[in-house]
């Protein structure tokens, strides 16, 4: 895994996929502690049981993995962002709801679903005692996180823009699915580790790759990702950092 990163020393890795699909180990930030709203949101009933019900119709439609994994990395790489950026632990904590909650719309329909999550989440923050103002940069941030009209239009939204669009990796690909035929399962079966690294000092955020060109070509990424990766150029701006990534340790944007 150090290889991996020998490009890009500088910064903290704030999170993703190591080559057996693991979350991967941060280290800590300063002042990092627990997440208390992120505990609560997790031991809500009806949110865990819509989560996995999300999985299984995205299963069912050929997406790929969206279950518990995806939200708690989601979650967790949107906290250590703005945490690693110097953010105020409050706001962290809200990006890593937001994260944890982004893709729980789905639970609805595929087709809008950061809207219908936005507000499936402010029935749960609603239970949950969550002051308006919280509730707002929560909503926002899922009601946007969507390439097709999502905007980043705030640090919360932009963490969670940048830790959602940093999953690509083999373990979201179902058993089963067909890299042949699929060029998402493709590029994702061909991804061996995704790591996001925060370097406040130098204002940058890089998202590093190991791809496996046997099976995916690099150009097919950027076929399939490059609305994406404009979004992530967007949100990073947003932050104030430019917005990097590195294939096989060569950089390429
Ligand atoms: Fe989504
Ligand atoms: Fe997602």
């Amino acid at each position: 895994m150090a290889e991996a990163h020998a490009t890009t020393p500088d910064g903290v890795p704030v999170g993703g996929r190591t080559a057996e699909g693991v979350e991967q180990e941060v280290r800590p930030a300063p002042g990092r502690a627990e997440i208390p709203l992120l505990d609560a949101v997790r031991s809500h009933e009806r949110a865990s049981a819509f989560i996995v019900a999300c999985d299984e119709f995205l299963d069912a439609q050929g997406f790929t993995e969206h279950g518990f994994r995806h939200a708690n990395l989601v979650g967790h790489i949107a906290f250590n962002v703005l945490t690693h950026l110097g953010r105020d632990p409050r706001i962290a904590e809200l990006a890593a709801v937001a994260g944890y909650l982004h893709d729980i719309g789905n639970v609805i329909s595929r087709a809008d679903h950061g809207q219908t999550g936005a507000l499936i989440a402010y029935d749960v923050l609603k239970e949950l005692d969550v002051a308006p103002a919280d509730m707002a940069l929560i909503m926002s941030a899922i009601g946007n996180h969507e390439e097709q009209y999502g905007q980043s239009v705030s640090d919360v939204s932009a963490a969670v823009i940048l830790a959602d669009k940093s999953d690509v990796h083999r373990s979201r690909v179902r058993k089963g699915a067909s890299i042949v035929m699929d060029i998402h399962d493709r590029v994702n079966y061909a991804v061996t580790q995704s790591f996001l690294r925060v370097d406040a000092e130098h204002h940058t955020l890089t998202l590093e790759l190991e791809i496996d060109t046997a099976i995916s070509q690099v150009l097919e990424y950027f076929e399939i990702f490059l609305e994406r990766m404009i979004m992530c150029r967007r949100a990073a701006q947003t932050l104030g950092c430019q917005f990097r990534i590195t294939v096989n340790g060569v950089p390429v944007l």
